[in-house]
């Protein structure tokens, strides 16, 4: 059983605390920039969240895939209910291979699931494959470059983010989501430091990989409750293509 069979649901409503929609949201979209017309992996896309706004914003086709039949389960039922045409797999993206090379490769908080280099690496190598020469891989990830001290207590935008300080190569990230209705739960995401990143982009093939700082929400730009998570950001965005 995948982890995420068992939070499911919990992680599905997640997305619609306040940080989801005005920075995660708001990144990833300004990234990608116009998809009108792209072809679209979305890797470990969960309950397509994602796979479903890449749709909406264009894309001429996109496939979500996700290790946990819970999460594609979601996602297919969203898909009956108000279908837009998404595809889902349930399949480990470690060792996937879309049927031809797409446009662009989406994974938001795929990258944090390595435990290795190698591992690492071996998630860098398949986007890098899924991909036309001129595509594009870009995503949403823990931010390895701010790890917390001890506990990062982030009560007011409803989650917590641990591990142990200094981080160590494949140490656990706890995080613990409050969702609006009061419920709690945890999931693991694991450290390898930015320049293991760096490596496995570039050993992948990637020449261009960079981090990309988040972005807020023109309309909260003014609102200093977001002062602490652009200050101290826990999550970051990347971008790299194939040559
Ligand atoms: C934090 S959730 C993110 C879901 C979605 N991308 C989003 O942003 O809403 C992480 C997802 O990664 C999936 N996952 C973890 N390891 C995976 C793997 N090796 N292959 C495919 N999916 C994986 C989990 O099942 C889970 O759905």
């Amino acid at each position: 059983m995948a982890e995420y069979d068992a939070i499911a649901e919990q992680y599905r409503d997640s997305k619609r605390l306040p940080f989801r929609e005005v920075i995660e949201r708001r990144t990833l979209f300004e990234l990608l920039g116009d998809i009108r017309g792209k072809t679209v992996l979305d890797l470990a896309c969960g309950d397509g969240f994602y796979t479903r706004l890449l749709k909406q914003a264009g894309a001429a086709a996109v496939t979500g895939v996700d290790l946990s039949a819970e999460m594609i389960r979601l996602a297919e039922r969203e898909e009956q209910a108000r279908p837009l045409g998404c595809k889902y797999l349930q399949r480990d993206a470690a060792a996937f291979e879309p049927a031809e090379p797409v446009d662009l490769v989406v994974a938001t908080y795929l990258l944090n699931y390595a435990r290795t280099g190698g591992q690492l690496r071996g998630f860098c190598q398949v986007c890098y494959d899924a991909l036309r020469p001129g595509g594009r891989f870009a995503g949403i990830n823990d931010n390895v470059r701010n790890p917390p001290r001890g506990t990062g207590l982030w009560s007011k935008y409803s989650f917590e983010r641990s591990c142990p300080f200094p981080p160590k190569e494949g140490d656990a990230i706890v995080y613990a989501i409050v969702n609006p209705d009061g419920s709690r739960f945890e999931f693991k995401n694991f450290y390898l430091s930015p320049e293991t990143y760096r490596r496995a982009f570039e050993s992948a093939g990637f020449r261009d990989f960079q981090w990309v700082d988040l972005s807020l929400s023109p309309d909260e730009r003014d609102n200093p409750f977001w002062d602490d998570f652009m200050t101290n950001p826990p999550i970051v965005a990347f971008s790299a293509s194939r040559p």
